[in-house]
């Protein structure tokens, strides 16, 4: 089925196969792929030639293995898209999946310094929100939000466990606007990696947000981290 003395390399010729066996749905999430033995021998081709291809598609995120076990084709990635300034909720809903929180803390405090100059406050408290948010039953991502008391005094607990956009929007009547956004990557230290059921050292993206209502007013600095596993950040971008 593979083509010798064909401009595209073997090993991509391969890949290419695994990959309309995925999107054609011979092979699903969590299924395990032949192994490098029974590939080699059906194209033909050296076991060399065959890792080659399933080790790209390890590292391109479509498939991943398991020590002594085998290689079983991930997840496909949530693909988000920078533009639109959206919750999770909404983000959730979009895509026909069932977003679920888990508040791991709601406290009180003084604001830290970094966060007091984001959110332009001299003095004052802020809520520090420490949430997992899941995406059909799986973990996605954990946020720390850092909010003004002054702007949302009766902020409780149930309330976040739910959808604080929503409540901002709808119960308090506030305008959001814009924000701004740095993403990077990094390894998800031993919290990160309970919290979000994978390796502690797996790739995640990090991301910190700072946004703002219609009237210039911040309101909220988030730090997020996104299991890199299952996320991709998309842009349009134009000339
Ligand atoms: C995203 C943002 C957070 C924001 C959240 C609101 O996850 N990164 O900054 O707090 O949406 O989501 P929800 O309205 O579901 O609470």
């Amino acid at each position: 089925m593979l083509k010798k003395n064909h401009p595209l390399p073997m090993y991509y010729q391969i890949e290419e196969f695994l990959k309309r066996e995925i999107s054609e749905g011979t092979f699903q999430a969590g299924d395990m792929i032949p192994s490098e033995r029974e590939l080699s021998e059906r194209f033909q081709v050296s076991r060399m030639t065959v890792r080659q291809a399933v080790s790209n598609m390890v590292n391109d995120g479509i498939l991943y293995r398991e020590k002594g076990r085998g290689t079983f084709v991930a997840e496909k990635k949530i693909e988000q898209p920078l533009k639109g300034l959206t919750s999770f909720t909404e983000d959730m809903k979009l895509r026909g999946m069932t977003s679920a929180t888990r508040l791991l803390s709601f406290d009180v405090m003084q604001a830290p310094q970094d966060i007091a100059s984001k959110l332009k406050l001299e003095e004052g408290e802020v809520y520090a929100v420490k949430r997992i948010r899941f995406a059909d039953r799986q973990a996605m991502a954990v946020e720390t939000s850092f909010l003004p008391v002054s702007l949302l005094p009766d902020l409780t607990e149930d309330i976040v466990q739910g959808s604080m956009y929503e409540y901002m929007e709808h119960v308090l009547d506030l305008t959001i606007s814009h924000a701004r956004q740095e993403i990077e990557a990094r390894a998800a230290d031993e919290n990160e990696g309970t919290e979000l059921q994978i390796e502690a050292g797996a790739p995640v993206l990090h991301i910190e947000r700072c946004s703002y209502l219609d009237n210039g007013i911040p309101f909220e600095v988030v730090k997020s981290t996104y299991r890199a596993d299952r996320y991709k950040f998309i842009s349009d971008i134009v000339r």
